[in-house]
């Protein structure tokens, strides 16, 4: 199929019956439904239909009337589909992640209700009908075969749940999207809800277990749009000092676990999270002295996808691209080269527990905070306003061969510390955390008890701006924590938090209280 011409991908005759313009397409989905988009990290999301979508709930609210619906995904999409949507007010529930701007700014704001919900998760909740009836899928697709099959584009996420689970389906075939694309994916059709599950039987990252191609049921198609627009993802920033510090940190501690024999020689299939530390850390691995390395993962961002290049990576699993601009155009120009050793796979599998256990996984992803035990915060600022979500970093985290989770360790320019005494809101527990890396240096939690733990994280991983008041409240906390295993203020630990050296004046005279109070219990 090597056209780009939308029209001539669509091989069914009876679902080239169903072409349609994107305004009529939008019409046939009614205020209150729940739609299954198609779309993780701003690759194989659908162009046009939700932006038409969000024009007419515009014209609806114009008109004094509401509409809304509720939007689940794989994962965060793009400006045209979260952001249009957002802006119009046109969502009453989100799931299971999102990273727009105007998303975050109307949930944090209590307008739009969000769900974060780990990603392994989403398709047996939708089996399982916890969060409601899916009324229509909403899925880009890079092409139609003659008996209805249909090619998956540049991501998979959650389409095979919601082609199965929807009512009615809309179709977006995109003829942007690559033609050599057919034949990188691995749908799997072997899952199934308690009691009925037999072992997903993936033993190496490279396994195909499934099929290339999506199926439906073509008479639950309601229409058909053709598109013909880029997938849009924004640009890494390059890896900054941090970032080098961090990723050096990491490659110096995996040649350790190698030289203990802990690790083979060539790692464990890597995991590597969202956001620029995680890209920077697989560029760090280029040139590192690690060969024939392999990847199960949920993303590929463009670090990955180098090491593919230089021929350090011999496979990637994962569920979608994540890719900047400059990597896709490179990606697109040469997608052949590239076949044997990229699978993309439904989320489900690229984040099962059973399959990361199984394998492995050396897992890396990102934190807002830290505290000093060891539990991590990715999610929330404050423990009150999200960021984004916790994706797949629960799944991949807690079933790691090794966790690691990696920040720099001061943020908004050095005025708040990353590593703190409690965590506002916390994501994973010190039971999943075993590493902890800034550009301090690298926490190893691994065999430590609670108290052990603390000493660790606050010499190694701590900024110096912030080592000396950490040290001090730990110290007072050893001498008037009520309980001495995981010793804490409960009454200083998050006032702690914003602005720490700011606050200076107003933290001694809580402090000061503080004592008084942990005086109190201690008698
Ligand atoms: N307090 C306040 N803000 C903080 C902060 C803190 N302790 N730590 C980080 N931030 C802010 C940064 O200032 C930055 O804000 P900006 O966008 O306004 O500049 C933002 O959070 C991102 O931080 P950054 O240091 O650039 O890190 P990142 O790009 O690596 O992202 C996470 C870090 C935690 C937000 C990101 O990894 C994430 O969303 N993780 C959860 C999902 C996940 O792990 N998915 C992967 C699973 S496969």
């Amino acid at each position: 199929m090597q056209t780009n011409n939308a029209s001539s991908r669509i091989l069914c005759p009876h679902l080239r019956g169903k072409i349609m313009s994107a305004e009529e397409a939008a019409a046939l989905i009614p205020s209150g439904v729940n739609v299954g988009m198609s779309g993780f990290t701003g690759a194989g999301y659908p162009k046009a239909v939700p932006s038409t979508l969000a024009k007419r709930i515009m014209d609806a609210n114009l008109h004094g009337k509401k509409f809304k619906i509720g939007v689940w995904t794989g994962a965060s999409t793009a400006p045209e589909l979260d952001g249009a949507l957002a802006m119009v007010d046109g969502v009453e529930m989100r799931l299971p992640y999102q990273s727009d701007p105007t998303c975050r700014k109307r949930i944090n704001a209590g307008e739009m209700e969000y769900i974060d919900i780990h990603l392994s998760h989403v398709a047996q909740f939708v089996w399982g009908g916890f969060l409601g009836k899916l009324d229509v899928a909403v899925v880009e697709v890079a092409g139609i075969l003659e008996d209805g099959r249909l090619i998956p584009s540049s991501s998979v996420g959650n389409n095979k749940t919601w082609l199965d689970q929807a009512d009615k389906i809309i179709l977006e075939v995109n003829a942007w999207q690559n033609p050599h694309l057919e034949g990188m994916h691995d749908i799997y059709y072997g899952t199934a809800l308690p009691p009925h599950r037999k072992p997903i039987p993936i033993v190496k990252t490279d396994d195909r277990i499934g099929e290339p191609y999506y199926r439906i049921d073509p008479n639950n198609v309601i229409a058909v749009v053709e598109t013909n627009k880029a997938d849009r993802n924004s640009p890494f920033t390059p890896p900054d000092a941090n970032s080098k510090l961090i990723a050096g940190h990491i490659l110096d501690f995996l040649q350790h676990e190698v030289k203990k024999g802990r690790l083979p020689a060539n790692l464990l299939p890597l995991q590597s999270g969202v956001g620029n530390v995680a890209n920077a850390v697989m560029a760090g691995l280029q040139d590192g002295p690690f060969e024939n390395l392999t990847a199960y993962t949920e993303v590929l961002q463009d670090g990955m996808l180098d090491l593919i290049k230089c021929g350090k990576l011999t496979c990637a699993s994962a569920t979608s691209f994540s890719l900047s601009p400059a990597a896709l155009e490179e990606l697109n120009a040469d997608l052949p080269r590239f076949k044997d050793s990229i699978i993309l796979r439904p989320q489900e599998i690229s984040n099962h527990p059973e399959v990361i256990r199984r394998l492995g996984v050396i897992a890396m992803n990102g934190l807002i905070e830290a505290d000093i035990y060891g539990n991590v915060n990715s999610t929330h600022i404050m423990g009150t306003s999200i960021m984004n979500g916790i994706g797949g970093s629960g799944d991949f985290a807690r079933n790691a061969f090794i966790s690691i989770f990696m920040t720099p360790s001061s943020a908004k320019g050095g005025s708040v510390s990353c590593i703190v005494p409690m965590v506002s809101h916390v994501d994973h527990t010190e039971h999943d955390v075993q590493i902890i890396v800034t550009e301090q240096g690298l926490a190893d939690l691994r065999g430590l008890a609670p108290k052990q733990r603390a000493k660790v994280v606050i010499e190694k991983c701590a900024h110096p701006n912030f080592r000396p008041a950490l040290r001090e409240y730990y110290d007072r906390a050893l001498r008037y924590s009520p309980g001495r295993h995981t010793p804490h203020l409960l009454d200083e630990a998050y006032t702690f938090l914003p602005n720490w050296v700011a606050n200076q004046t107003a933290r001694a005279a809580w402090r000061d209280d503080a004592t008084v109070q942990a005086d109190a219990w201690a008698k």
